[in-house]
């Protein structure tokens, strides 16, 4: 006797239902965050799985994999027959499966020799060397069955997301389509949820975010500078205002910068800068600057003077904060400043100095997506990261986080998934190795001993094996969302 079985997905809303009508074998979708991109994959990486075919699911980070690995078990729940934790593998009635794949190592080993008729690779602009990826690893698995593909994404900059995209706006390449979507054509999300977040983004960021467009993020960083140089050099502090300043610590070739921020007025007051290395004149330039100033903070960047310093300046009365740069703790900062001028919420100096360095600042795009600041062809920026470094404060300050903020993070939160991956990696080959190599960022080690010797288990959690500690079980609870229903004629 035949029997029925109901999976039920989301209706797809109309932008998905244009997607889905003019789909062809290659699909690539640039949507803006939210549009429902995640959903879309679902929907077609559970249709060959109920044809009793196998399919499978990639995503750009472990973490993202992880997220997706609890929306497919949900959304399968109901023809699942087994599932390997390990492998991240569901097997399902009728013969289909699922197996899904993180990309931030190299998978075309893990995926020969699979043949699947449906591939979905989502945040597909984060994957790095995704052309090498899909030529070298994922095309060949679809061979067997004539499979097709998908890529959603939200676009990252001008990478091989946007080159994939224009393959599907050629008419010549038949077997790709793509399409360019903004969050708006979701109407399960309020037009005033992405108004409210236009307003705390920078209109480049939010060009790429909300609308879809692929911006370029090179070139010019900071717009409306001349607008926003309209403060005066002051001699000393106002009653009642706050004061904070940013230290730029130059090394042999660079200048040593100190910016002082009315926090107040968000305005800049003062700036000291020198080339003078020796570190005992700069100490007394910056003692200098507090006795008139007062400041309630001195954020300094702690990289070039190192730690033993920073203690040192505390232990003599000042209030000085460490400031670590990173390339995405300067994306994050340089990005703040950037809406703050934009937005004319700053005003500074006109110092030809900080004026000519603002205006040449240029972001670079990395391979993998990432963006590097830094002044072009080795000019300075001292002046750029010290006034940077001050305005960083009145950025904590917010109560409300913005996206391009959050962006930041994010990136810098899949570099370290990234560098996770690698000490896992290693842990795994170098049993009871408490350490990774240098100029590596620390690792997750285990939560309870710090080692780094974990290994999987088959439940899907890890293990220590140093201290037998037990950690990290992904959540497994199923629930029943939603109003479609795909009927699956299983036997
Ligand atoms: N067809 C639909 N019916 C009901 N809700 C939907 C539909 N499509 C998307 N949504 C809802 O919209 C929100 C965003 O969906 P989803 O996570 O798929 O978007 P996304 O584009 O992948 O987002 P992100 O950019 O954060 O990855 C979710 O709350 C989801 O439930
Ligand atoms: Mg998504």
């Amino acid at each position: 006797m035949s029997k029925q079985l109901k999976i039920e997905l989301p209706a797809p809303h109309a932008g998905q239902r244009q997607v889905l009508a003019e789909a062809k074998r290659f699909n690539v979708l640039a949507c803006g965050r939210r549009w429902g991109k995640t959903v879309l994959g679902i929907d077609r990486i559970v249709k060959p799985v109920l044809e009793g075919l196998p399919a499978a699911w990639f995503s750009p980070t472990y973490k993202m994999l992880l997220e997706a690995w609890r929306a497919l078990q949900e959304a399968l729940a109901p023809v699942i027959t087994s599932r390997n934790n390990a492998e991240y593998r569901l097997e399902c009635r009728g013969g289909g499966s699922l197996t899904m794949f993180s990309l931030d190592g190299d998978v075309s080993d893990t995926v020969r020799g699979r043949a699947f008729k449906s591939v979905v690779v989502d945040e597909a602009a984060l994957v790095k060397q995704l052309r090498s990826v899909w030529e070298n690893a994922i095309r060949a698995t679809l061979a067997d069955h004539r499979g097709d593909a998908w890529f959603l994404s939200t676009p990252r900059g001008m990478n091989d997301f946007k080159a994939f995209y224009d393959r599907g706006q050629d008419p010549e390449r038949e077997d790709w389509a793509s399409w360019q979507m903004p969050t708006s054509t979701n109407p399960h999300i309020a037009p005033e949820e992405i108004e409210a977040a236009r307003i705390d983004m920078t209109e480049a960021a939010f060009n790429q975010e909300f609308l879809a467009q692929f911006v370029s993020w090179e070139g010019a960083v900071f717009r409306r500078v001349m607008e926003c140089a309209t403060a005066e050099r002051k001699d000393g502090p106002e009653a009642g205002h706050e004061y904070v300043i940013g230290a730029d610590w130059g090394r042999s070739n660079d200048y040593t910068v100190f910016s002082v921020i009315d926090v107040t007025a968000r305005a800049m007051v003062d700036m000291d800068r020198s080339n003078r290395v020796d570190y005992v004149v700069q100490r007394g330039r910056l003692q200098a600057l507090c006795d008139r100033w007062r400041p309630s903070q001195i954020i300094a960047e702690s990289n070039s003077i190192g730690q033993p310093i920073i203690e040192e300046l505390q232990r003599a009365g000042l209030p000085v904060k460490a400031f670590t740069t990173t390339n995405a703790s300067k994306a994050e900062i340089i990005e703040a400043l950037a809406l703050a001028f934009e937005q004319g919420s700053i005003s500074i100096l006109p110092d030809p100095v900080l004026l000519g360095e603002l205006q040449a600042f240029a972001a670079e795009q990395l391979p993998g997506g990432m963006l590097r600041y830094a002044a072009p062809g080795g000019g300075h920026d001292d002046t750029v990261m010290s006034l940077a470094i001050a305005w960083s404060v009145i950025r904590a300050d917010k109560r409300r986080y913005g996206l391009t903020e959050y962006l930041a993070s994010e990136t810098a939160e899949i570099e370290k998934e990234r560098l996770d991956a690698t000490a896992e990696r290693l842990a795994s080959c170098r049993f009871g190795v408490n350490r990774i190599d240098a100029g590596q960022a620390p690792a997750a080690g285990c939560p309870e001993c710090g080692a780094l010797c974990i290994s999987r288990v088959s439940s899907g959690g890890k293990r220590c094996a140093n201290c037998g500690h037990q950690f990290d079980e992904p959540d497994m609870t199923p629930t029943h969302p939603q109003n479609r229903t795909t009927l699956a004629g299983l036997r």
